[in-house]
């Protein structure tokens, strides 16, 4: 399935070599601190040439959570922490979206983006609560699955972001 390919693959970039370790070990006992999860640094994303800087501003500040919550559940994931991947799930789920155009608070903004935009926004919230609802199973591979749903939801937006609007 593509999908758990792709979630493979982040995973392996994230660092799989520590699940090995660490899934042997099961949870910490409440004494000892959580260990910190590596630092990564989100290579810069490629600017579109279509949009004002001003937009793209805009919307950077309200899409940097992504990144951290991404990294966080991934690590949560790998730690087979399956309380903090329900709710950092239940956390993306719940975030404000942007209206659609033509809507009551539709700005300039909204109205320069793509309807695959808010397709693949209403997709991120959908995956994220499927992460959240599989969460308290503690079943690795579904959770897995469910996290693969969710970066499909991530690329869809930016393969839909990066994309000039089609020529009229
Ligand atoms: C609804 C559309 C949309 C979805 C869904 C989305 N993103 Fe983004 N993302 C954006 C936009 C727009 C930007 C701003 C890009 C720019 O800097 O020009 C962005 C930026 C980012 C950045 C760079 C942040 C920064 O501060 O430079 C990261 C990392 C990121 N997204 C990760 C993710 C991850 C991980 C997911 C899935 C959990 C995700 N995004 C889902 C639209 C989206």
């Amino acid at each position: 399935m593509a999908v758990v390919r792709q979630a493979a693959t982040l995973l392996m970039i994230l660092g799989l070599t520590l699940l090995g370790p660490v899934a042997c070990t099961g949870s910490a006992p409440a004494t000892k601190p959580a260990p910190t999860p590596p630092q990564i640094r989100a290579p810069a994303m490629a600017a579109p040439s279509h949009l004002p800087q001003s937009a793209r501003r805009l919307l950077r500040q309200r899409m940097h959570r992504h990144g951290e919550a991404m990294n966080e559940l991934m690590w949560a994931i790998l730690y087979l922490d399956y309380e903090r991947a329900e709710a950092l799930g239940a956390e993306i789920a719940q975030e404000p979206r942007l209206a659609r155009p033509l809507l009551r608070d539709a700005t300039e903004l909204n109205s320069m983006l793509p309807e695959a935009f808010f397709i693949a926004q209403d997709a991120l919230a959908q995956q994220a609560a499927q992460v959240a609802a599989v969460a308290p199973d503690q079943d690795a591979k579904a959770l897995s699955e469910a996290a693969g749903g969710l970066i499909d939801a991530c690329l869809s937006c930016h393969a839909a972001y990066l994309r000039p609007p089609a020529q009229p």
